[in-house]
C-alpha cells in the first residue's frame, strides 16, 4: 500500500514539476531598433521618459496624449536631446474613433506601450461616482480602446519581427496596498 502511495506521490510531484516548467514565465527581448514604438500618455512622466529612451535606441516613436501643447513640448524636448523628431497624435483614449484614426495615421505598430493613466488620490468613499467613472474610463476602457484599435494592423504585419503590447500600471494593482486601511489604523 505504502509503495502504491509513494508511486502516486512521485507521479503527482513529477507532473507538477513538468507543468511548472512548461508554464514558467519567460522573459522575451523585443528589439526596438528601427521599429515603430507607439506610446500613449507619451507627453509627460513615464511615457515621455520611455519615448526619450526608445528614440535614443533608434526606434521610430509616436506619442499620443490629449493636450497639443504638452505634445509639442514633448516633441521639442526629444528633438533637443536627440535631434530626432517623434510623431505626435492628439486624442483622448476614451474616444475610440479618435484613437483609431490616430493609430491608423501612425502606421503599423511593432511595440505598443499603453501608458496613459489618471489617479484621483483620495479614499474611495471620498471619491465621487463621476471621479471613479473617470478613472475607469481613462485607465481601463481607454486601454481597451487603444489595444483594439492597434491590434488589426499589428496582427497583419509580416516579416517585421515580434510585436509587443505593454500596459503600465501601479504596483498598487499587484500587491495589497490599501489607503483606507492606512487611514483607519
Ligand atoms: N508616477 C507614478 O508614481 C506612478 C505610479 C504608479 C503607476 N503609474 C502609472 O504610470 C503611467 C504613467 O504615469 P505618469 O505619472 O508618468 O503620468 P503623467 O505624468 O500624469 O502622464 C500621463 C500621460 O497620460 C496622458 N493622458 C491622460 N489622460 C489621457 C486621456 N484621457 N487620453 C490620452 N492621454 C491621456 C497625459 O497627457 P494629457 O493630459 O495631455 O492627455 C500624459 O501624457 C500611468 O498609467 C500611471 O497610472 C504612475
Amino acid at each position: 500500500m505504502a509503495a502504491i502511495f509513494s508511486l502516486f506521490l512521485f507521479f503527482i510531484v513529477s507532473l507538477l514539476i513538468i507543468l511548472s516548467f512548461i508554464v514558467r514565465p519567460r522573459s522575451v527581448t523585443i528589439p526596438i531598433k528601427f521599429r515603430h514604438v507607439f506610446i500613449t500618455g507619451g507627453s509627460s512622466g513615464i511615457g515621455l521618459a520611455l519615448a526619450h529612451r526608445a528614440v535614443s535606441e533608434d526606434a521610430k516613436v509616436s506619442i499620443l496624449a490629449r493636450s497639443t501643447e504638452k505634445l509639442a513640448e514633448a516633441k521639442r524636448s526629444i528633438q533637443l536631446a536627440t535631434g530626432v523628431e517623434v510623431a505626435t497624435f492628439s486624442a483622448d483614449v476614451r474616444d475610440y474613433d479618435a484613437v483609431s484614426k490616430a493609430i491608423d495615421e501612425s502606421g503599423p505598430i511593432d511595440v505598443l506601450i499603453v501608458n496613459q493613466g489618471v489617479f484621483i488620490g483620495k479614499e474611495l468613499e471620498k471619491q465621487s461616482p463621476e471621479e471613479v467613472k473617470f478613472m475607469i474610463d481613462v485607465n481601463l476602457t481607454g486601454s481597451f480602446n487603444v489595444i483594439k484599435a492597434a491590434l488589426p494592423a499589428m496582427k497583419a504585419r509580416e516579416g517585421r519581427g515580434p510585436a509587443s503590447i505593454s500596459l503600465v500600471s501601479s504596483q498598487a494593482g499587484q500587491v495589497r496596498i490599501s489607503i483606507t486601511l492606512n487611514a483607519v489604523s
